[in-house]
């Protein structure tokens, strides 16, 4: 019977645990996207995770959907991530980089000067979003040519090859929370009629072309994908979710991905119910866990890993916090996303 505390292999990777850090955005980057000092001491802390999956990542510069988030496109931001992986790896961890390409769920002013954020289709998403100046509307965004599509899908597959550089075990491909894949994968937000869209296999092109890319260049046994199907978030919405997950989750079979990585909020159905016995990998559950629903999910068998998220920002030590049975930190909402060290790296550890 496995528990949180037995190993596990993901790929290429053995995890002395299966505690996984869920990928999170911390807004602590600089303008140029490159990640900061800071980010070494986060991420060094909370190496005691069978795997930390980084904050979402913008694959280049066009895929950036909020202040001061990183990147890996450019030599300063491959540099300030070494020393991140080699904090982790020193202290026995193991790290996947999260590629997140926001799509529309972006605005000019973060964008190279003169672009649009980009999108299957021109149809703007309704609400607003963080910029240099405050809250704005989004804006109606450049729906992709087939031509500027081989460019993007390009742009994920040079950025898992320098994410390898920069030496993450791995990467994990964002196509949940209503970025760039999931508007390709979503009825509402995808009116395409060309080959990317109409029938589920067309709107599930993109994300099989992205993962084709990323598992050629760096192998599928160092390639995860998250979905979070009925998310709704970032006013996506698909008119048939079982039928577009199935579909997809049915089509991985053979890339030999490291795992597939699904976190539930809310969904009408039990999805990994339908979507785990087609999965022929290792199946990670995230979403709304405690302690204990994780330890069942595990005994059970439903889960192979499980992934925390506002917990483990809170507890840099939270497997041993699980081992001991200790009380949790409360996490607090208003540094999520705040600039500098408070709420970042000075969250206490048992005994410090
Ligand atoms: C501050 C914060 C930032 C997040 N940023 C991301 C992100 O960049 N990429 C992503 O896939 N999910 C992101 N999430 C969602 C988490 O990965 C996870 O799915 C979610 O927190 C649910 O897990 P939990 O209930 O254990 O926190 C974020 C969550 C939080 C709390």
């Amino acid at each position: 019977m496995n528990s949180l505390f037995t190993p596990v292999q993901l790929g290429r990777q053995h995890l002395s645990n299966r505690l996984v850090m869920a990928p999170m955005t911390r807004s602590r980057a600089d303008d140029a996207g490159v990640p900061s000092e800071l980010a070494v001491t986060y991420y060094a802390q909370r190496a005691g995770a069978g795997l930390i999956i980084s904050e979402g990542v913008f694959p280049a510069a066009l895929g950036k959907g909020y202040v001061r988030t990183p990147g890996i496109e450019t030599a300063a931001q491959v540099a300030a991530w070494k020393q991140v992986t080699a904090a982790v790896h020193a202290r026995g961890g193991k790290i996947f980089m999260q590629l997140m390409h926001c799509g529309r769920i972006s605005h000019p002013s973060l964008l190279p000067e003169g672009v649009l954020p980009l999108a299957p289709s021109a149809i703007k998403p309704a609400g607003q979003t963080w910029t240099a100046t405050g809250l704005q509307d989004f804006v109606t965004p450049h729906a992709l040519s087939v031509e500027e599509i081989a460019m993007v899908v390009a742009g994920y597959r040079q950025a898992a090859h320098l994410a390898i550089e920069a030496g993450f075990d791995g990467v994990e491909l964002h196509a949940a929370s209503g970025y760039l894949p999931e508007q390709f994968l979503s009825s509402g937000s995808n009116q395409r009629n060309d080959a990317y869209g109409g029938s589920v296999e067309n709107r599930a092109r993109f994300v099989l072309e992205v993962l084709a890319a990323l598992t050629a260049e760096i192998g599928g046994d160092r390639v995860g994908l998250k979905i979070s199907p009925e998310m709704n978030f970032n006013d996506i919405t698909d008119a048939n979710p079982q039928q577009t997950y199935r579909y997809l989750v049915e089509q991985l079979r053979g890339l030999d991905l490291a795992y597939l990585h699904v976190a539930l909020f809310g969904a009408s159905l039990d999805y990994h119910a339908l979507l785990r016995p087609l999965f022929d990998g290792r199946y990670l559950i995230g979403g709304g866990l405690d302690q204990q629903a994780a330890e069942a999910l595990l005994a059970d068998g439903r889960a192979d890993a499980v992934v925390f998220g506002a917990a483990f920002l809170a507890n840099p030590d939270l497997p041993e916090r699980f081992r001991l049975g200790a009380e949790l930190n409360a996490p607090h909402k208003e540094t999520f996303y705040s600039p500098g060290a408070q709420g970042y790296i000075d969250y206490p550890s048992l005994g410090a």
